[in-house]
């Protein structure tokens, strides 16, 4: 009845996967549902590694039982204290008085934060590197702070080389059926992957960074994250998305052309920039709405190419409501490593493109390419001119990186 999948000798997969929540952190969409990853090593002490989001605490708890019957869990090793892992934390110790739950001074903070009744006799702090034995099991921990919130650590099980690496590593999506990358559509889980890491580690560049180096020296056999898909065929792999993520590495040869249009005339700039990026070779050009498409499936992409050539119509002398959150977003995450054009368009006073300018002199890791490019009203003979050029300089800039 209750899939428990196992991982290594004694150790399960004891997840759920959610495909009613229409978005994660109650702001980005979950077209294909997520999965919360925990687990469960059933060794002479039972220790489980987070639990799940509080409304499947009932699934959650069956599952556990469905391994364990009536013996108990010894310990939970809180990861992350975010409450898609955490929420049913209550739920275990209603069902487990007697457990000892792991964390670091950092994670009792937040425990006391969202469960001001939890019982502080039953929390047992833990430093990097100690270790936890469960009899053939025995766990060590490494703290990753901001991968992705500051108490954020991950746990290693010595014994059998299995990281559980907590939100690093893990996609949006449910687990349908496969649950490792070899058994995957695996093209949809990492793009599911790249959308998590954009939106929701994205700021967090150099804490990654310094993570992938701590556990460098590591021999891992598994990744189990906190979300998504589990790693096994090549784990080299995608330890290398997350550190060309990290430092805005793109992954190919593309642009992404992202455009904000109340009657059309900046779409029809876009699409001209678009034409002309394929005309000179490149063949992965994104082009976006604002308006329409979700800016995490956006973020995604920003992440995957080189290029980012970014339009926007004037709205009260401002920027079109609809493009000013994504560059906030970029903004706020540091976004560097990119050419970055700039188009738009005006009836009076402008505000579109001042606001993209305001956007990319605030980040100094940007390379803007050519001059603004501003129309008024439909795009004239020249301005299709300089819109042609500015999609030529892109290309030839992109074309002949190596
Ligand atoms: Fe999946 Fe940062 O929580």
């Amino acid at each position: 009845m209750y899939c428990c999948a196992a991982i290594g000798n004694d150790i399960y997969w004891v997840g759920v996967n959610d495909r009613k929540t229409e978005r994660f952190e109650n702001y980005l969409p979950l077209p294909s549902g997520v999965a919360y990853n925990s687990y469960l090593i059933n060794d002479e002490k039972v220790c489980l590694i987070d639990t799940v989001e509080v409304r499947q605490s009932g699934t959650f708890l069956n599952k556990i039982t469905a391994i364990i019957g009536d013996k108990n869990i010894d310990y939970l090793v809180v990861n992350h204290m975010e409450p898609d892992h955490s929420g049913s934390m209550d739920e275990i110790l209603r069902a487990y008085p007697e457990i000892t739950i792991i964390g670091n001074a950092k994670t009792l903070q937040m425990i006391k934060a969202f469960y001001p009744s939890f019982p502080e006799a039953s929390f047992k702090a833990i430093k990097e590197g100690d270790i936890l034995d469960l009899g053939t099991h025995k766990l060590t921990f490494a703290m990753v702070p901001m991968v992705h919130w500051p108490e954020s650590m991950v746990t290693y099980d010595i014994t059998e080389k299995v990281l559980f690496s907590n939100d690093a590593f893990g996609s949006f999506g449910t687990l349908d059926g496969g649950m490792w990358d070899d058994e995957v559509n695996f093209d949809f889980y990492k793009g599911e992957m790249r959308r998590y890491y954009a939106n929701i580690v994205g700021k967090y560049g150099p804490q990654v960074t310094n993570a992938i180096k701590k556990l460098g020296g590591l021999e891992i056999k598994y990744i189990c994250p906190s979300h998504g898909i589990l790693w096994r065929k090549d784990i080299n792999r995608v330890i290398k998305y997350y550190a060309d993520w990290a430092q805005f590495i793109p992954e190919k040869k593309g642009v992404v052309v992202m455009y904000a249009s109340m009657y059309g005339n900046t779409e029809i700039m876009a699409n001209m920039i678009a034409r002309e990026l394929s005309q000179q070779g490149l063949k992965e050009i994104k082009v976006y709405d604002v308006s329409k498409t979700d800016s995490s499936f956006i973020m995604s992409d920003i992440w995957k190419y080189k290029g980012l050539i970014i339009g926007s119509c004037a709205h009260n002398n401002a920027l079109y409501p609809k493009m000013q959150p994504i560059l906030e977003k970029l903004q706020n995450y540091g976004l560097k490593n990119r050419y970055v054009g700039i188009f738009g368009n005006m009836m009076w006073s402008g505000g579109g493109v001042r606001g993209i300018q305001h956007f990319t002199d605030s980040l100094s890791g940007l390379e803007v390419i050519g001059k603004p490019i501003e129309a008024k009203g439909a795009p004239t003979h020249e301005i299709k001119e300089e819109l042609r050029a500015l999609a030529r300089e892109m290309a030839k800039k992109i074309l002949e990186e190596i």
